[in-house]
């Protein structure tokens, strides 16, 4: 019976274009997709935009978008990316979609029905501007432990310390600058620390499903307290209006936490595609519950190593829990990082998968690049344009491509394409010895050992071409031409190992298809033989007659590769101002120099009677005197958080005879230009040693 499966990769957050990581993910599972299919399988692939979420929100808002368009416009992006490489997935779909909505709510009640949800009154940083609860990532503010300034509310890039929003010093919204206040509001968990599931889990995660490392990490979460307590704690799975998610049931002003509803998005894209696939009108939903519910189909993801949890405590449970059939397998991988530097997860690395393609840089080079350093485990691999040429050129192409470059000149010319079937003993011999590896390349292939696939073909392509050294076509050929019996000896001996050259590389591209499929299909044109399956391996071309060779793969081109890795260009103005306010007009060194900056002590700052504008500062400038300012900027500082620092002026700025004395000099501060829309003014500060009196320049 042919296996069934159901295979995802993790679904890419709608907020931004793919970088190389989501590439070498779609490229694994791919590899893998096709060999299932390329054995029999019955494959359903899909992917999805995972759309929801406060960042996708906020970044919606500042593009001046709804969620809904912005999302879109990132899915519009796609298919330029997934045609480019070959990713041949059945269904992309998004998890805004109905079918997600409809699901994550049916599932949400059936836990609810098993009582695994419970309500609790949690305390979080509220942003009193914005009107919204702030995520971690939103808040920024002062190291609780080094003090270092500007610091997300999760940990600290300086010192690494960990810890929790409210530990911060000075905390602010990241959004509105305001200061966040604490405020209570009730959350909904999923109560994962239930006895049921921590007993489902600990069977489901302990059962062979994972990988090794995968399964000995995830054990470490189960360890259990004195008192026998399991370390799972309870999920929190909702979040407070505005939000752009899914809707609570019963619960006006609830969403569901972005991951609740993200892997459901597995379910719903397939759905989508059943709906896609049916010809009576029907929304797919109860066509696909049963396929999802058929004790041989396997549920495959393919993620990466930075959201197992997810996956294998989070996602179980919410299938199990709801009366659904569990994932057969999730197979982990690890990242890939550029002349082994971790790229981040929103910048990525140096690699543009665009710019890639754009330079006209073969995709199945990365494809194959790619599979050859893959293996089984959760390890990351590393991309190294040396490594990457010299796989490419020497082993791809010079190994492999070049067997039939070598033997198709002669066969078109001398025997008008005709394919020898006696192949001679040592012919034979050679090709059944790679038969022989097909069982072996096949399981590779099942074991996402795609590195030894690809090593045990080129051992494959060694072997061929010694065969091709020690035969000797090009000496053949020399000595074929004259009508004695000497010469018509060596023409059935040049067109035999040239038809064994052509059958080796027949065999050599059934094992190379699942990394390769565009090459293979040109390979199949070739050959002149129907799209190949492994099991095509087993049978000979015989007498058969091939099409003219066309040059089927070129060398990487290093110059090509170089500019890939280049930096990037720097970017273009943004269209909006920068603080509201278009640059000034330019101006020469000689007219900045005109303008005499100092350090400045604020010695004294006092409130003006009549104004609600201004404070009165006293400045030392390292005179004998200390000099009169008056500064609008009483709406941002109280006078007694000014006295005593340092900060900048305008020296030489002609006194002003203003009506409440006179003002002499200026001292500087930023604001946005529209102080409705960013409020705040800002007096400059020097960094630490500054001395009142010293010229800025
Ligand atoms: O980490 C991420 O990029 C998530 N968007 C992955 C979601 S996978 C699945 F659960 F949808
Ligand atoms: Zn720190």
């Amino acid at each position: 019976m042919p296996r069934k499966l159901f295979v995802t990769t993790a679904l890419p957050y709608a907020n931004a274009a793919f970088h190389i990581g989501h590439m070498m993910e779609y490229i694994q599972a791919d590899t893998w997709v096709r060999a299932q299919r390329m054995l029999g399988a019955e494959v359903n692939f899909v992917c999805a935009d995972d759309a929801h979420g406060a960042p996708i929100m906020i970044a919606a808002e500042k593009a001046g978008l709804t969620p809904q368009q912005f999302v879109g416009k990132i899915a519009a992006g796609r298919a330029q990316y997934l045609e480019g490489f070959g990713i041949a997935f059945d269904n992309w779909h998004s998890t805004d979609g109905p079918e997600n909505h409809r699901l994550a709510q049916d599932i949400y009640l059936a836990l609810r029905d098993q009582g695994l949800i419970e309500t609790r009154t949690i305390e979080q940083f509220y942003d009193p501007e914005k009107g919204m609860f702030l995520p971690d990532r939103f808040i920024k503010g002062e190291c609780p432990k080094c003090g270092a300034l500007d610091q997300y509310g999760d940990n600290c890039e300086n010192c690494g310390a960990v810890y929790a929003p409210t530990d911060l010093k000075n905390p602010r919204s990241a959004l509105s600058g305001a200061t966040p206040v604490l405020k209570t509001s009730e959350h909904f968990f999923f109560k994962l620390s239930d006895p049921r599931c921590v007993a489902f889990l600990e069977q489901w995660t302990q059962d062979g499903k994972l990988q090794p490392e995968v399964a000995n990490k995830v054990r470490e979460w189960f360890s259990r307290d004195e008192a026998g307590k399991s370390g799972l704690s309870d999920w929190d799975i909702s979040r407070d209006a505005p939000y752009f998610g899914i809707q609570i049931p019963d619960a006006p002003g609830k969403y569901f936490y972005v991951w609740l509803d993200a892997p459901i998005g597995y379910l719903a894209s397939l759905q989508n595609l059943f709906a896609k696939r049916a010809q009576d009108g029907s929304d797919g939903a109860a066509a696909c519950a049963a396929y999802l519910a058929d004790p041989d189909l396997e549920q495959v993801h393919f993620i990466g190593k930075d959201i197992v949890t997810f996956h294998t405590l989070f996602w179980p449970a919410t299938l199990h829990f709801s009366g659904r059939k569990v994932p057969t397998a999730i197979h982990v991988h690890g990242f890939l990082t550029v002349h082994n530097e971790k790229m981040s997860k929103s910048r990525g690395t140096g690699i543009n998968p665009l710019t890639y393609l754009e330079l006209g840089l073969n995709p199945e080079w990365l494809r194959y690049y790619i599979a050859a350093k893959l293996n089984s485990r959760v390890e990351d691999i590393d991309f190294n344009p040396e490594d990457f040429i010299a796989r490419v050129n020497s082993d791809l192409v010079g190994k492999y491509i070049n067997i039939a470059s070598r033997a198709a000149g002669f066969l078109a010319k001398r025997f008008g394409g005709h394919l020898s079937a006696d192949l001679g003993v040592e012919g034979r011999l050679l090709l059944d010895g790679l038969r022989a590896q097909r069982l072996g390349v096949e399981e590779l292939y099942a074991g996402r050992e795609f590195g030894k696939a690809v090593r045990e073909t080129m051992l494959l392509a060694d072997r061929v071409n010694e065969y091709v050294d020690l035969h000797k076509p090009w000496e053949l050929a020399k000595q074929a031409g004259g009508d004695d019996a000497g010469a018509a000896a060596k023409r059935a001996a040049l067109h035999d190992v040239c038809s064994v050259c052509i059958e080796a590389f027949r065999l050599l591209t059934i094992y190379l298809k699942p990394i390769l499929p565009a090459l293979a299909v040109q390979v199949e044109a070739f050959l002149q033989v129907e799209p190949m399956q492994f099991a095509d391996a087993e049978r000979a071309l015989g007498h058969h007659r091939i099409a003219d060779y066309q040059h089927l793969m070129q060398r990487v081109d290093a110059a090509k590769l170089e500019a890939l890795l280049a930096p990037p260009e720097p970017v273009a103005a943004p269209a909006v101002a920068p603080g509201g306010e278009e640059i000034a007009d330019e101006i020469g060194i000689a007219d900045f120099s005109k303008i005499d900056l100092r350090i400045a002590r604020i010695v004294n700052a006092e409130t003006v009677e009549g104004s609600t504008k201004l404070l009165r500062l006293t400045l030392d400038v390292g005179e004998a005197r200390t000099r009169n300012v008056f500064s609008g900027i009483r709406s941002a500082y109280a006078p007694e958080q000014l006295i005593g620092k340092l900060t900048m002026m305008v020296a030489n700025l002609a006194p002003r005879k203003m009506k409440f004395g006179l003002s002499e000099g200026m001292v500087l501060a930023a604001s946005h230009a529209d102080d409705k829309a960013q409020p705040g003014i800002f007096v400059l500060e020097p960094g630490p040693g500054a001395q009142p009196g010293m010229r800025v320049r």
